[in-house]
């Protein structure tokens, strides 16, 4: 199978498909365009379906734990795709990353204890603060002219004096769309590191960086914690966020044998058939439908740029130099963002609003996703564009 152009542009019908993207109820309605929650219209690598074919053919779906060969396949993509060096030990399987985050907050802090998280940011991370009884403390990324966002320091330093425990970072950084750089990071581990506190770092999008930035694994640098846990998946990555699978790694043997009892009492372990056949194969024997893959975001992105500049030439795109999310700022049309996102249902398309990664931060901001077809794409952004202006 070549994955080219044309297989990318083809995209994939998936009404019918109790797909959260195309049909969720309340957000998308026939003949919408869907550039919101983050999974992409493709038809996932050819491995990943033989793979569940093969597995569905040995008809008994019986209890199932993760093997050798599970993490086998995580440490050698790891390896080859970032060249971070992980053991078997260090892993502990489970459903999804946010089932990670929260076991995270609820194993590393205790209630009432601060965390730190930096909007605007994937939402669920303050929800997993908030809900489990802890205080969240946003040190909120700074922004520049041109859009590009980095880290407030001093921010951070301050709620470390008034003694946060914990930070969630999200890297690379979903929706500014920053690839962390070794420097700010660097610094970034230092200013925890003094505080001692602890560090939870969500690398899900890891695979979505495009030159001439780079990925860099917290846990690659040397300041970086025995105890900092690392959330991934593949599910980003390969298209499978539907099969359930994702790892949470650390190098601390207590923090894993604490995660791994939290969630065996929670009831949240890993051992979806399944999600363990798919995602072997996905980190296995897919990396050309990834490169593909990038190639066509790329393409994307040039479109999404031009396009916008053309129709909303006030908004500003923040440079994309992560995921396949794009960050928009139309402060400048001066709409809220409850009226943006009614006039967009009317003209038929559905974004992703500011304010799910920040109730102030994210006001005056929408979130495209280009993680589709460019012809999908440019037909939902025209109907953005037409929704922003004419009302
Ligand atoms: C930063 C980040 N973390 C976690 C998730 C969700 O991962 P999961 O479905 O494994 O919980 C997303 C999904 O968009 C995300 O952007």
């Amino acid at each position: 199978m070549k994955y080219d152009r044309a297989f990318f542009d083809a995209g994939i019908d998936r009404r019918g498909t109790q797909s959260v993207k195309w049909a969720a109820r309340g957000i998308m309605e026939e003949g919408m365009v869907p550039l919101w929650v983050a999974d992409m219209d493709f038809a996932c690598a050819q491995p990943i379906v033989d793979a569940l074919h093969q597995r569905a053919d040995h008809a008994c779906f019986g209890y199932t734990f993760p093997g050798p060969e599970d993490s086998g396949a995580l440490i050698s993509f790891w390896r080859r795709r970032h060249k971070l060096a992980l053991l078997p030990g260090y892993l502990v399987m489970l459903p999804t990353v946010v089932a990670g985050l929260r076991a995270c907050v609820q194993t590393m802090t205790h209630p009432g204890d601060g965390v730190i998280i930096q909007s605007p940011v994937y939402g669920p991370f303050l929800d997993a603060v908030c809900e489990s009884g802890r205080m969240v403390l946003d040190a909120g990324l700074r922004r520049d002219e041109q859009g590009r966002y980095t880290m407030d320091y001093e921010a951070i330093e301050r709620f470390l004096q008034q003694g946060a425990r914990l930070m969630i970072l999200c890297n690379p950084h979903n929706p500014v769309s920053r690839a962390w750089t070794q420097e700010e990071l660097r610094a970034l581990l230092s200013l925890l590191n003094r505080y001692k506190a602890r560090l939870v770092t969500d690398e899900i999008h890891a695979d979505f960086v495009y030159s001439p930035r780079e990925f860099v694994p917290v846990l690659s640098l040397p300041e970086a914690r025995e105890d900092t846990v690392m959330l991934v998946a593949a599910s980003k990555t390969f298209n499978i966020a539907g099969l359930q699978q994702a790892t949470a790694i650390c190098r601390d043997p207590d923090v894993v044998a604490m995660l791994r009892r939290y969630l065996e009492r929670s009831g949240a372990q890993c051992g979806n058939i399944f999600a363990l056949a798919g995602t072997r194969a996905a980190y296995q024997h897919c990396d050309d439908w990834l490169d593909g893959l990038l190639q066509y975001l790329q393409a994307n992105q040039e479109a999404l740029t031009g396009l916008l500049s053309d129709l909303l030439p006030h908004a500003v795109l923040t440079p994309m130099e992560a995921t396949y999310l794009a960050w928009v700022d139309i402060r400048a049309y001066d709409t809220p963002n409850c009226e943006v996102g009614s006039r967009c249902k009317k003209h038929g398309v559905a974004l992703t609003d500011g304010q799910f990664f920040g109730m102030s931060t994210g006001e005056g901001f929408m979130r495209i996703n280009y993680g589709c077809p460019q012809g999908q794409l440019l037909e939902g952004v025209q109907r953005f564009a037409h929704a922003v202006k004419e009302g």
